[in-house]
Order: structure tokens, then C-alpha cells, then sequence
């Protein structure tokens, strides 16, 4: 038997019960992989809460939309995957059916690749989506290249972070925005070339005093909300590029007025395209062997702790990086 996290109902994190069923047997061209670490991202909270974009089937739906573990049963017809292979979860497009909150996940063979040697799993549950995610819209999407201001919101957030060493990685320059200017020195040690703190700066004229009055190349936002159109203000004109991955501020957003190329961009444009997946992982582990990408976990909670974990998610006290769900098996 093994242990899954499961829900009957939307509502708070108290919605949320580990139950003891069968893991469940890979049919043709699935796998079955025996989760050891998993993240918790907000797609999560706003699917336990019952207001994601996507279908919830209730009840007895599962959550958990990344994760990494080992293939312990393949499916027929699975090609260049096998029993005993370490792998990141790459895609979990309706995870009410086989979310990565569990010892045991069964999947399509394409929605996993394998794990880059060396990397433990709790990094590893912190890579795929934070890093996939900054890397399509900065380099596929808003076509990010060396030199480029780069001014990036909700900095020390996952994504965030992801951003702010892709920029480097690529020889572009990060600016990372945080509410709070206590979170200045921190950013900077996470390699950002500047910091704009809201509480006591302007964006807008932060970003032209960075820039020596040109204003940036790409802004990447995760928040949205109503303060999008004095964001965008910070983009130079007519060339600048917006895109928008996440919503952290849910109030409407009114959509910039000056004249840049805006872009709103969703990972599973990518991720589940396995050409694109390939070109991901190729930076992405290129960046994890040089040392220029180093995914950041800010706490690390046991899978029968996942309530624990949804209720530190919610209350704002997160740190710098990743919340991560471990069961029993990771190292
Ligand atoms: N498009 C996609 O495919 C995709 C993929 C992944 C994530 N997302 C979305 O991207 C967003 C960011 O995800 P994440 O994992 O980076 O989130 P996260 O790690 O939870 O981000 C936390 C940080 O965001 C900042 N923040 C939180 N609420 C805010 C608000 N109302 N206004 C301004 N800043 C706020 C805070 O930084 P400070 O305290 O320093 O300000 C906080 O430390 C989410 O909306 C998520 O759903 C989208």
C-alpha cells in the first residue's frame, strides 16, 4: 500500500488527508515512479482551493503538479526509460488524477526525464517548474539575450530566483523587484545586479536610474494585479517586452498602455512539447554543471506534514526559494 494525499472537497489546507491505497500498475506507455521528493507551488493552493483554471474531479482528487523519484514499473512499449532510473516529473497537466502529493505516482513515459547525476532529490523537486518556467518566458518567449536588463518581479519567489540566475547564466542583467527592502541584501547575494524595494522605490524610475535612462529590455512578472500598468512603465519604449507568468496579486490588472510587446506565458506551452522539454533540459542541466543554476529550498516538510506545508505557503512567511514535501524513500 501507499501513502497519496487526497481531497473531497476545495476549501483550506484541513481539506487535505493522506490515505493508504495501491500504487496503482503502469498501463502501455506509462510509468510508475516511486516519488522521493515533491514541491508545493501556488497552481496547488489555488486547485486545493477550488479556483485553478484547470478541471478539479471530486471527490478523491489528488495534488502535486512536480516531483522526482525513481522508475520502479514500466508499461509496454516504454523506450530508453527502465526500472531504477532516477527522473524529474516534467508535466502533470490534470493532477487531480496523478498529482506527486504520494509515494507513488503512474504517468505517460513522456511526461518524465531523467534526473541529472549528482542532484539530490530535494533540489531536484526544486528545479523543473521554477526553472522551466523563467527560462520559456525569458529566453523562448521574450527572447532574452547577453546584455539585456532583465527586471524581474516577486524576485524571491521560485520563479523569481529560477530568473535571476537563467539572466546570468546568459550574460543578461537581472534586477530583481521585492516588497520589502529588509530582502535587499539577500537578492544581491542571490545574484541579482540591483534591487528595487516597493516599500521605499518607485519601479518605474528605479529601473531608468539602473539603466542609465533607458529603461529595460524584458520585465518578467509574477504578480499582475493593479499595479501591472506602472510596471510596464519600466520597460524601454517601443522595443521593451512584458511577460507575465503568475498572478500572486489576483485583483484585475489593467493592461499597460505604452507601446511594448507583451506576452502571457504558460509553461505547458512548453512543457508539454517534447522538443521543447529537450532544449529546457539541456540548458537547465548545462546550468546545473557549470554551478550557475542552484535551485534554492526554503523549507523541506514530510508528506504527512502537507497540510503544515499549504498553511506556511499562505501565510507570506516564506523565505527565499522552494517549499519541498519529501516521503519516506528520499535520501
Ligand atoms: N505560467 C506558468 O506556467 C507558471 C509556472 C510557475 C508559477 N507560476 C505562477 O507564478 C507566480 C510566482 O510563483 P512562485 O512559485 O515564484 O511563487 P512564490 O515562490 O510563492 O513567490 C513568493 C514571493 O512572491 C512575492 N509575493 C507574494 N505575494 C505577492 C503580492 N501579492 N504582490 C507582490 N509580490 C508578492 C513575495 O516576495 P517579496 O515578499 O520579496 O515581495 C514572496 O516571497 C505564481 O502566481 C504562480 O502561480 C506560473
Amino acid at each position: 500500500m501507499a501513502r497519496v494525499v487526497v481531497f473531497d472537497e476545495t476549501g483550506g489546507p484541513q481539506v487535505l488527508r493522506v490515505v493508504e491505497e495501491s500504487a496503482g500498475d503502469p498501463g502501455p506507455g506509462e510509468v510508475r515512479v516511486r516519488i522521493e521528493a515533491f514541491a508545493v507551488n501556488r497552481l496547488d493552493e489555488l486547485t486545493r482551493r477550488g479556483v485553478s483554471p484547470a478541471p478539479i474531479r471530486l471527490p478523491h482528487a489528488r495534488l502535486g503538479c512536480e516531483g522526482t523519484g525513481i522508475i520502479d514499473a514500466v508499461g509496454s512499449g516504454v523506450e530508453g526509460l527502465g526500472v531504477g532510473d532516477a527522473v524529474l516529473i516534467t508535466a502533470v497537466p490534470d493532477m487531480t488524477s496523478n498529482g506527486t502529493y504520494a509515494d507513488f505516482t503512474v504517468l505517460p513515459a513522456a511526461r518524465v526525464i531523467k534526473r541529472p547525476a549528482g542532484l539530490d532529490p530535494v533540489k531536484a523537486a526544486a528545479l523543473w517548474v521554477a526553472y522551466s518556467t523563467a527560462y520559456g518566458a525569458l529566453a523562448e518567449k521574450a527572447g532574452m539575450r547577453p546584455g539585456d536588463h532583465v527586471l524581474i518581479t516577486a524576485a524571491s519567489g521560485t520563479v523569481g530566483l529560477a530568473a535571476i540566475q537563467i539572466a546570468n547564466q546568459i550574460g543578461a542583467v537581472p534586477i530583481a523587484v521585492t516588497r520589502h527592502t529588509a530582502k535587499k541584501a539577500e537578492l544581491l547575494a542571490a545574484g541579482a545586479h540591483a534591487v528595487v524595494a516597493t516599500d521605499s522605490e518607485k519601479i518605474a524610475e528605479a529601473a531608468y536610474s539602473h539603466t542609465n535612462g533607458t529603461g529595460v529590455d524584458i520585465i518578467l512578472d509574477s504578480v499582475m494585479g493593479p499595479g501591472l500598468a506602472d510596471l510596464a512603465k519600466a520597460a524601454k519604449r517601443i522595443t521593451g517586452t512584458l511577460v507575465t507568468v503568475g498572478w500572486l496579486d489576483p485583483r484585475p490588472a489593467p493592461y499597460p498602455s505604452n507601446a511594448i510587446t507583451t506576452h502571457r506565458y504558460m509553461s505547458f506551452e512548453h512543457t508539454l512539447d517534447p522538443a521543447a522539454v529537450r532544449r529546457i533540459a539541456a540548458f537547465l542541466f548545462a546550468g546545473l554543471r557549470t554551478g550557475a543554476l542552484n535551485p534554492t529550498v526554503d523549507k523541506v516538510f514530510a508528506l504527512d506534514e502537507i497540510g503544515e506545508a499549504h498553511r506556511y505557503l499562505e501565510s507570506g512567511q516564506q523565505a527565499l526559494g522552494k517549499i519541498v514535501g519529501v516521503t519516506a524513500t528520499a535520501a
